[in-house]
């Protein structure tokens, strides 16, 4: 199963999405993931506690195909493309999804760009993590636009409410509504606000090691149960 992590706007929780779900999955089914770090912000390669510029490759060299070196290992059942912190290149994307583990996990940066189009065009989910906020709904509406521009089906796309507050009336409005609008196609829980989640990036770790009984760690292994349940719909 390859899913595409993205939303247009900015800081939504598209990389602690990515870090969280990915290591879960390993963690709690066993299976191998690849993560790909797509942003040149790096935060997800970051946050498996690597620096890009040390590194003498990254997802440039991957989506060219030009080089095919050992992904990184950053943790058991876990590797990494990692991301390019300085690209320039105009070389034609040759790399296949395909090829990789049976999960492929892609952080995206806040913006549309020709690599988030060809990650989009192999994928089976766009999940799109968002704020509960009425604002993030006409992104979402962008969104669809453009996956209907791209022709990808408006059912591959996926919605995560992320720092949720059940105390705001406007955080269970929006929960509401999109559920009303999206059905199933909502995640059924959802990713509290919670600091531990902003805090395990700068220790390296997903939140299940850094903070096991934290309402983030709980979430995010909500999230990864909801997850491991589509595929085996999807398999079938
Ligand atoms: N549920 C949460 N509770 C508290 N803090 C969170 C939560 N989710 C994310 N954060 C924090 O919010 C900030 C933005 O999150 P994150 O980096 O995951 O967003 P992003 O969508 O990847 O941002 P960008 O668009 O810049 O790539 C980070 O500091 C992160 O640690
Ligand atoms: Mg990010």
């Amino acid at each position: 199963m390859k899913i595409l992590i993205f939303n247009q706007k900015g800081g939504v929780g598209k990389t602690t999405t990515a870090v969280n779900l990915g290591l879960g999955i390993a963690r709690f089914a066993q299976q191998s993931v690849t993560l790909i770090d797509l942003d040149p912000q790096t935060h997800l390669t970051a946050a498996l506690g690597l620096r890009a510029e040390n590194l003498s490759w990254n997802v440039s060299d991957w989506l060219a195909a030009e080089r095919t070196p050992q992904p990184e290992v950053v943790a058991e059942n876990v590797q990494l493309i990692p991301g390019d912190w300085n690209p320039h290149s105009t070389r034609p994307h040759r790399a296949t999804l395909a090829a990789l583990t049976d999960w492929v996990i892609v952080d995206a940066p806040p913006i549309w760009n020709t690599e988030v189009a060809t990650m989009m065009a192999q994928c089976d989910w766009v999940l799109t993590p968002m704020e509960p906020e009425f604002l993030s709904m006409q992104g979402i509406s962008r969104l669809l636009q453009r996956m209907e521009a791209e022709a990808i089906s408006w059912q591959r796309l996926r919605l995560l409410l992320c720092r949720y507050d059940d105390r705001l009336v406007v955080h269970r409005e929006v929960r509401a509504r999109l559920t009303e609008r999206f059905g199933e196609q909502v995640f059924n829980g959802v990713i509290r606000n919670n600091i531990r989640l902003a805090e395990a990036p700068s220790y390296g770790q997903a939140i299940f090691d850094y903070a096991p009984n934290s309402a983030g760690a709980d979430d995010y292994q909500a999230l990864v149960m909801w997850v491991l349940a589509a595929k085996a719909h999807l398999v079938q």
